[in-house]
């Protein structure tokens, strides 16, 4: 008889799942199937019915890595590798603070206002932990819904009270600040904002990040603004929260993964308020999430060179207005903003999103229903624009024939 450690029940396509015996963390069996794996698997189930799938549903870029960050990295191997610093190589630490000065025009210590993170996932996930004291009252994450689910997913995790704000289409996309519930912002030890954000793609203005931050500021709580899209931009360049005059209470997170398309690098950093990266220097050596020394070596070229980035610019420009263009002319609107790697589509009137989503899969577009980013997200679709330009002129002719 076969030995499974665990009860083996249910059969999927391929694969067994194992259940184990044992009680579990009360936060993951609460926490719903991570809803990009339903959606890999409709699409898997598709595949394995011989039929094409057009994959702009997951925000993974596969435009290639330029070739001068690919030399960096096999230059940097060495005959043995010994466990990564967690304040990381101080030359990644200088190549990050001179780019947000090019960038932002902001000058950052690199020894004291700059930590390197393994992509920006595993920082985002864990850094409720880092400033949540659920004893002493402070024991409330605000997030943004709908979003990217990583904050607070990691905040539940932390042991806190989670609590969204809805971000909805008549008041910009943005949250609105003026309608919280009452006493929030005393609870609140951690506060999320991701602009450009994902899914709208709409940008904060540095005018609603400056009163977030004073509200941190009044309130004591920490205001932690993601920034992973802050390169893909097609109008003008997004602000970013390190362009706030005071840090007091301010961190930015931001990451190679979509400005150079490196997701599989995991190559980030923090950067802010220099009490606030002392604690993550203190916190993060227990993690075991440094980069590795090859990974940082070849983020210092990434993040020295803006030309790929202008290039990986211009070709996800030309794959946006490719689809737009399909969309508008087939009377779809486009809710979002000017940046991302995201297309925000309202769905046509008498459509849920799922709905929607479910019958472009059918004819073999995969596009994310907005319900699955949260429940403001339901009205929308989302278009990750990541497959190739060729496979996007195949996706636009698809659109054309079914929408
Ligand atoms: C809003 C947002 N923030 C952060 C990330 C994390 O990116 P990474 O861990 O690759 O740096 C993602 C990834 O999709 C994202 O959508």
């Amino acid at each position: 008889m076969r030995r499974c450690g665990g009860s083996c029940s249910a059969r999927t396509s391929d694969a067994i799942v194992y259940r184990p015996v044992v009680p579990l963390s009360p936060v993951l069996r609460a926490t719903a199937t991570y809803p990009f794996v339903r959606l890999n698997e409709a699409a898997a189930a598709r595949r394995a019915r011989g039929l094409e799938v057009i994959d702009l549903g997951m925000g993974d870029p596969r435009e290639p890595t330029d070739a001068a960050i690919l030399q960096a990295l096999r230059d940097g191997l060495r005959d043995r590798m010994g466990y990564p610093a967690a304040v990381g190589l101080p030359e990644l630490r200088k190549a990050v603070a001179r780019w947000v000065e090019r960038r932002f025009g902001v000058l950052l210590d690199p020894g004291a206002q700059i930590v390197p993170t393994l992509g920006s996932k595993e920082a985002i996930f864990s850094f409720a932990q880092v400033v949540l004291d659920v004893t002493g009252g402070r024991d409330t994450v605000v997030v943004t819904e709908p979003g990217y689910p990583v904050p607070g997913r990691g905040a539940a995790f932390a042991g806190a009270r989670v609590v969204e704000l809805p971000l909805h289409e008549e008041h910009g996309f943005l949250p609105a600040l003026d309608d919280v519930p009452d006493g929030l912002w005393e609870r609140a030890a951690l506060v999320w904002v991701n602009s450009p954000n994902n899914p709208t793609g709409t940008v904060a203005p540095l005018a609603s990040l400056e009163r977030l931050a004073s509200l941190a500021r009044e309130h004591d709580f920490v205001l932690a603004s993601d920034e992973a899209y802050s390169e893909l931009w097609f109008d003008e360049p997004p602000p970013s929260a390190l362009q706030l005059d005071d840090l007091t209470n301010v961190v930015a997170f931001n990451t190679l993964s979509k400005r150079s398309s490196m997701t599989g690098f995991r190559s980030g950093f923090v950067a802010g308020d220099a009490g606030l990266v002392a604690a993550l220097k203190q916190f993060r050596p227990n993690l075991g999430t440094a980069p590795q020394e090859f990974v940082q070596r070849a983020s210092v070229v990434a993040w020295g060179d803006e030309e790929h980035v202008v290039h990986l610019r211009e070709t996800y420009r030309g794959k946006r207005d490719l689809l737009l263009d399909v969309l508008g002319r087939k009377g779809l609107r486009n809710a979002g903003g000017p940046a991302t790697m995201y297309l925000w589509i309202a769905v046509p009137d008498g459509e849920t999103s799922e709905g929607h989503a479910a019958r472009l899969l059918d004819a073999g577009v995969l596009v994310t229903p907005g319900r699955f980013l949260g429940p403001s997200g339901e009205g929308y679709v989302r278009y990750a624009l990541v497959p190739t330009e060729q496979e996007c002129v195949r996706a636009a002719t698809i659109l054309e024939e079914v929408l």
